[in-house]
């Protein structure tokens, strides 16, 4: 207080929205782990700057994965326990350097740091969870070999799964875990979400729904179409 104006003081004490360590006057220690002001929006009740990241996480389809604002898949770390300790910069570096199975989002920077206030918004509402472990993905695990999906679309896209981890090794094609779950954004055409007939539709012939698609066609027996469409469906299944 002897080193700032006071603001919003209606709202919260400082350390309710910037953090830090009120009990030093030594600079570098009141300021650890602080939030700066740019990511301390998520504690004002309507602000714009959560609306837009709000909507930033949901084209992005981040629940595919996590669990945030207590809903989502949980399939990697739940951000609302982890944004409970977590800085922005460490955020912020998760999503410019994205884990293996984690797609890699060309985010502006202003759409990074609204996406960051959306997530310290979810997780400031959700309760302190202990004693409950994520579910656990086997990155190093080679996917057993019956995987239609590893066969016939791993070569060049990645997925999450519930039951055999992280599948599939290309990077041409999106990261496709969740396809037909809730969370998925609607990319099948005029923003539809992903169904089983539509997933059909697309393998058989991409350039019937996209004109300009680069997934070749894929010619597959039915029963490993129908495969590769129960692994998606149990992916998604269980969501929060
Ligand atoms: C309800 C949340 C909230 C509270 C409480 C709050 N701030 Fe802020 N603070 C913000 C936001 C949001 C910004 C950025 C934009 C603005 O000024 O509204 C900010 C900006 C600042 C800045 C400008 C530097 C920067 O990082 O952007 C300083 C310094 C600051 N706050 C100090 C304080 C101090 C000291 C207190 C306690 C007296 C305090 N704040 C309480 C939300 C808060
Ligand atoms: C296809 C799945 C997937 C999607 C979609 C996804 N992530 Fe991740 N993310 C991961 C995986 C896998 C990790 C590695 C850590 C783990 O296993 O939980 C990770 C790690 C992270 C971490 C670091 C976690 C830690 O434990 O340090 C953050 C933060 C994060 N993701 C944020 C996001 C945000 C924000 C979005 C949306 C813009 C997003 N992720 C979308 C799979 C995903
Ligand atoms: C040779 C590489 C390749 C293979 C193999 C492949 N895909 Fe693709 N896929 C792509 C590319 C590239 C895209 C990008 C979209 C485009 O072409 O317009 C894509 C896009 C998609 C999309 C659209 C996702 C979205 O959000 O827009 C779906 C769904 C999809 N593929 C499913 C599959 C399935 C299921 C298989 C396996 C049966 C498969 N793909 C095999 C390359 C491939």
């Amino acid at each position: 207080m002897e080193c700032h104006p006071v603001h919003h003081e209606a709202s919260a004490a400082c350390t309710g929205c910037h953090r830090g360590d009120p009990r030093t006057r030594r600079l570098e220690l009141a300021h650890r782990d602080l939030i700066a002001g740019r990511f301390a929006h998520f504690a004002l009740p309507g602000s714009l700057v959560v609306a837009r990241g709000q909507q930033v996480l949901e084209r992005a389809g981040c629940r595919r994965c996590h669990v945030t604002g207590g809903r989502g898949n949980g399939l990697a770390t739940d951000l609302d326990q982890l944004l409970q300790g977590a800085t922005p910069a460490e955020t912020m570096g998760a999503l410019q350097q994205p884990a293996l199975f984690m797609p890699r989002f060309a985010l502006t920077e202003p759409a990074t740091v609204e996406l960051v206030n959306a997530l310290y918004a979810g997780s400031a509402g959700a309760p302190r969870r202990t004693g409950e472990t994520p579910v656990v993905v086997h990155f190093e695990q080679a996917a057993p070999p019956e995987s239609a999906f590893e066969t016939h679309c791993g070569g060049c896209h990645r997925m999450l799964s519930r039951m055999q981890g992280g599948l599939g090794r290309g990077a041409t094609g999106p990261n496709l875990t969740g396809l037909l779950g809730e969370f998925y954004p609607g990319t099948y055409k005029d923003r539809e979400r992903w169904t089983p007939a539509s997933l059909r539709r697309w393998v058989m012939n991409p350039r019937d729904t996209r004109p300009l698609a680069t997934m070749p066609p894929r010619s597959l027996p039915d029963q490993e179409l129908e495969r590769i469409l129960a692994a998606f469906e149990a992916g998604g299944g269980t969501a929060r």
